[in-house]
């Protein structure tokens, strides 16, 4: 079986031939995010592989059902770049990587959190510059403060339990509420109350048609002033320009994205050479209470090992006519 190996950087490359050894396809990698334009590219593969920006609205999945694409095999969790009702009226099962090492974009969440909080970041370079000073420093204890998350599956529920040895009173909003979250000592809310006890706001919920700019101008109005917003989900979730009025405001203390809305055009590539053509992002970056990193939540070596066994393990499983679990294309009525 050939696959066409979409949005692929060495890494990718490294821990997908690892795996591949125990599959023998023939994989082909493509740098470049899969769209409409370059959708015939896969003329003559049976599968395309895709990363979390890459294209798979429907024009672009009749392009590769017009050339002989036969599955879609994403290598991440999220699906909200994919069509699937396009998808399954072209017969194209899609399969994707439901969890993949949560710990993995847990432990990034509390990276952002603690960096954010203790300013590591510039402590670093100070004392790099011999310079000790502490003014500018200042961080809160965690212990005893009161931690929102928004949706407390795979991903909200691990970092609940890191979190709960901070010492933080968990307070979550989920329609589905996950008894292990309870069991943690955790309570459901609604998401009124969650934005008016929170001192730390962490969402752990997959975008969609509800949850898209679900924090918007009205939530940020209602958080405590001082907020401290995390967002290592996806970026449609918050509205950037809401965002930016609550960190001028001073509403919001300090923000912590691994994701944004305009992300595609941006993450997974060098751009340190050229001038940025995104007002918004370049506006996020201007303020010293805000920390971005580029999509990397995921970015464990036991993570994208399993991300390459789940992946070519999803495949295996289309080729052979078996059902997978992983098929997202099954629930689609
Ligand atoms: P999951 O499916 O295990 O959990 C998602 C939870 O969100 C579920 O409990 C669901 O009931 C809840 N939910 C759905 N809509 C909601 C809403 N409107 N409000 C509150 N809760 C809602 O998914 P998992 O594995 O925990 O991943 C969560 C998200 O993290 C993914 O959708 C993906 O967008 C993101 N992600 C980010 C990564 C990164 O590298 N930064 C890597 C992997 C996932």
């Amino acid at each position: 079986m050939r696959i066409a190996v979409f949005s692929a950087q060495p890494y990718d490359k490294q821990f997908l031939e690892q795996e591949n050894g125990r599959h023998g396809y023939e994989l082909n990698y493509f740098d470049q995010l899969l769209n409409e334009t370059n959708a015939e590219l896969c003329k003559g593969f049976d599968a395309v592989c895709a990363f979390v920006n890459d294209d798979l609205s429907a024009p672009v999945l009749e392009k590769l059902k017009a050339v002989g694409v036969r599955f879609i095999a994403l290598r991440c969790a999220g699906f909200n770049n994919v069509d699937l009702l396009a998808a399954k009226a072209l017969g194209l099962p899609v399969v994707r990587v439901p969890a993949y090492s949560p710990e993995a974009v847990a432990e990034h969440t509390l990276a952002l959190i603690l960096t954010l909080n203790r300013k590591t970041h510039r402590a670093y370079n100070r004392v790099r510059e011999s310079n000790f000073t502490l003014n500018g420093l200042l961080g809160f204890n965690l212990h005893g403060k009161t931690f929102g998350l928004i949706g407390t599956g795979q991903i909200g529920l691990a970092t609940a339990k890191i979190i709960k040895g901070f010492g933080c009173n968990l307070i979550a909003h989920d329609p589905y509420p996950n008894p292990d979250f309870l069991a943690l000592g955790g309570r459901y809310v609604e998401l009124d109350e969650l934005y008016q006890q929170s001192d730390i706001i962490s969402l752990h919920c997959p975008l969609s048609e509800e949850s898209h700019h679900l924090i918007d101008e009205q939530a940020i109005s209602l958080m405590k002033d001082g907020v401290m917003l995390i967002n290592t989900s996806r970026g449609g979730l918050v509205d950037t320009r809401a965002l930016i009025a609550g960190l001028k405001s001073r509403k919001v203390r300090a923000l912590g994205l691994d994701v944004y809305e305009q992300e595609s055009q941006l993450f997974f590539h060098d751009h340190s050479g050229e001038i940025i053509d995104d007002e918004l992002f370049e506006r996020l970056q201007s303020f010293p209470n805000v920390l971005i990193t580029g999509h990397q939540g995921f970015f464990t070596e036991e993570a994208l090992t399993q991300i390459a066994a789940v992946t070519l393990g999803n495949l295996d499983c289309l080729k052979s006519g078996q059902p997978c679990d992983n098929e997202l294309t099954h629930s689609i009525s």
